[in-house]
């Protein structure tokens, strides 16, 4: 799809070229917001409800209202769906900080879906440590900074994701949730110390439903070549391999049996989740 040619602004369409956020907003120097993506399929988001409740939790660490309850958020989002007639697609939502001139304001667009390298899937995706940390990481805020700078590193080195890391643990992708294996166990850090992924809490949930054991805990750096696999996750990644971490394979170098297994429950339960006769609400959330 091309880009948008509406954009909500708490439910009210606008072109693009109108949503825009004042250079006097000092939420913008504060970075006062908060965010979600979320992956439409069929004009239906996949887990809207679970990516809602996320943004409240953001909303609520950083105290920052909400400018509509979460109906009215599913109503919008149908509403922008709809009037750019949006199949498939990476929905935006931004909540921006008032400021005199404005409100608190939602904005909600579409975009064109995120694609990866079907060789990221079946050889495992190549990514580098990178010394940060999120502010506040358990919010999804607009305080990207750590994340943007771990990207361009990345990008720099010529591989796909940045592994954050501080006083000596990894903690999460720049823009994904980090998990390895050791033994026959799936670790993962704590939920309390990184994002709660919409996609890092069903992938925990489908695991140990499957019988997999999966322990959230600190991830030491020096523990790093006990792994014998390593993946990551987020909404438009799924569940992705990752087989080299600064040069050196992870185990074998290749995808893991463990991560072939939850990629494979993940998929299992995403094309029953947006196939267009699941039975997900009205306005997509998949309850
Ligand atoms: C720092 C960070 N961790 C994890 C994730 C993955 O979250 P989700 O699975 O909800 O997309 C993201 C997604 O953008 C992120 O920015």
């Amino acid at each position: 799809m091309p880009l948008p040619i509406y954009v909500s602004r708490n439910g009210v369409l606008i072109s693009p070229a109108q949503a825009a956020v004042s250079v006097f907003n000092p939420a913008l120097y504060g970075a006062f917001g908060v965010y979600e993506s979320l992956q439409v399929v069929n004009g239906r988001a996949f887990e809207q409800a679970a990516h809602l409740s996320r943004l409240a939790h953001s909303a609520e660490i950083i105290g920052l209202p909400l400018p509509a309850d979460l109906s009215t958020l599913d109503r919008w989002i149908a509403q922008v769906l709809a009037a750019n007639e949006a199949g498939d697609c990476t929905l935006r939502l931004f909540v921006v900080g008032a400021d005199q001139a404005s409100e608190i304001t939602a904005y909600l667009w579409p975009q064109p879906p995120t694609r990866y390298p079907a060789h990221y899937y079946t050889q495992g995706a190549s990514t580098i440590t990178f010394e940060a940390q999120r502010f506040l990481p358990e919010a999804k805020s607009l305080n990207t900074l750590a994340s943007h700078l771990a990207q361009r590193a990345a990008r720099a080195a010529g591989v796909h994701e940045g592994l954050l890391h501080h006083d000596g643990f990894l903690t999460e992708g720049a823009s994904s949730n980090l998990f390895a294996v050791v033994g026959d166990e799936v670790l993962t850090p704590s939920a309390r110390q990184v994002l709660s992924g919409v996609t890092r809490d069903l992938v925990i949930d489908l695991a140990r439903r499957e019988g997999i054991a999966v322990r959230e805990l600190a991830l030491p750096l020096a523990d790093r070549p006990q792994w014998s696999e390593c993946f990551i996750t987020s909404t438009s990644r799924h569940v992705m391999p990752v087989t080299v971490i600064d040069g050196k394979p992870v185990g074998e170098g290749q995808v893991g049996p463990l991560t072939a297994r939850l990629h494979a429950l993940f998929e299992r339960y995403f094309a029953v989740h947006t196939h267009p006769h699941s039975p997900m609400g009205e306005n997509g959330s998949a309850g």
